[in-house]
């Protein structure tokens, strides 16, 4: 038997983490469903050209999560800028967007992987632009599950200069304009994988705990200037990121029936624009995080470390440098 204190004290500790985990957990969904209310009863709110300006960037948005969202953005009547390296990948996807939504659109040609000297351009071509809404999605990682010492040298920079490197460039270019305007929204893709250090993904989960802090501390600095700052976090989707996860045979696995299609995902994360501030971008990554929310950081690093094991046995060529 606890002697009596003992008891007392165990229950205020219980109670209390059971209040924060609440607080991390149901903040996101709550706010969803009031403010999701409050436009559907009130009167609806302003569009979002409206209300953030005409133009949103995308980084990253001639494939998966970042062509979702220019098409999700396009069908909401803003003009859209598509960045990324292939050109004609580029404007097959401008061309799919002004048929299908009928808005402007512009593409530019960059690669965030050569480094700081990209960004003078940057700043001059985006300088013409009322930029609204600024989404930093461009994202790279390694192939496969794989041990740091057999990456190539290369792909560490790329990494470092692509997931962490264009967000935070993009952000200093973008919010001068956003302040003197008092108005706009930046979207930083996170991940999931952001929730604990990940064995064999370590420097695209490190980058993308950055990733998250980053732009946690970025609203805090631009929300008294009227701009708002999303952090979105997914879990698995369905792109040419995760492509190795999904059986060429056709038959699911137990990796393969946690992917997400991107169309699905855009829905949610679509719905969640102007709402929240924070959301996984799919409602069941929002149980998978809060199930992991569960755990003390230490226990995390276990279940990262057992899954990402098993990814490493199962698909990575233990014979060569796969990246
Ligand atoms: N898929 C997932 O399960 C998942 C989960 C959580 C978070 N995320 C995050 O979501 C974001 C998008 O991921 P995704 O799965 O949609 O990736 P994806 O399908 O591989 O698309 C990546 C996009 O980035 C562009 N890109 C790649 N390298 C580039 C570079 N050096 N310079 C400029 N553009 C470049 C690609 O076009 P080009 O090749 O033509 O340049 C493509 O448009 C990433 O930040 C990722 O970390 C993804």
């Amino acid at each position: 038997m606890l002697p009596p204190l003992l008891l007392q004290l165990a229950t205020v500790v219980g109670v209390y983490s059971i209040c924060c985990w609440l607080y991390d957990n149901l903040r996101t969904p709550l706010l969803l469903l009031f403010r999701g209310a409050t436009q559907l009863f009130g009167g609806g709110q302003n569009s979002l050209p409206k209300k953030y300006g005409p133009w949103a960037v995308i980084t990253g948005s001639s494939d998966g999560i970042g062509k979702g969202y220019a098409n999700y953005l396009a069908s909401q009547g803003i003009k859209v800028m598509l960045i990324a390296r292939n050109e004609a990948k580029l404007k097959r996807v401008a061309e799919e967007i002004v048929a299908k939504h009928g808005t402007e659109t512009k593409i530019l040609v960059a690669d965030f992987s050569q480094g700081e000297h990209i960004y003078e351009k940057l700043e001059r071509e985006l300088s013409s632009l009322d930029i609204g809404i600024l989404v930093n999605n461009v994202g790279v990682i390694n192939e496969k599950p794989i041990q740091l010492d057999r990456m190539e040298k290369r792909l560490l920079w790329d990494l470092i200069n692509i997931n962490v490197g264009a967000a935070t460039l993009l952000c200093n270019i973008a919010l001068p304009a956003m302040k003197k305007r008092k108005r706009g929204l930046i979207i930083n893709i996170s991940s999931l994988s952001s929730l604990a250090p990940t064995p064999y993904l370590a420097v695209y989960a490190a980058s993308k705990a950055y990733m998250t802090s980053f732009s946690l501390a970025l609203r805090e600095e631009v929300t008294p200037y009227g701009i708002e700052c999303q952090t979105v976090s997914p879990g698995y989707v369905h792109t040419s990121m995760t492509e190795y996860l999904h059986p060429t045979d056709g038959k699911k696995n137990t990796f393969s029936v946690r992917l997400v299609k991107v169309s699905n995902m855009i829905r949610y994360a679509g719905y969640c624009i102007a709402k929240v501030d924070q959301t996984t971008g799919h409602w069941s990554h929002g149980i998978q995080t809060a199930i992991l929310n569960l755990l003390p950081g230490s226990l995390k690093l276990r279940v990262f470390t057992r899954l990402y094991t098993q990814l490493l046995h199962e698909y990575s060529d233990t014979d060569k440098k796969l990246a």
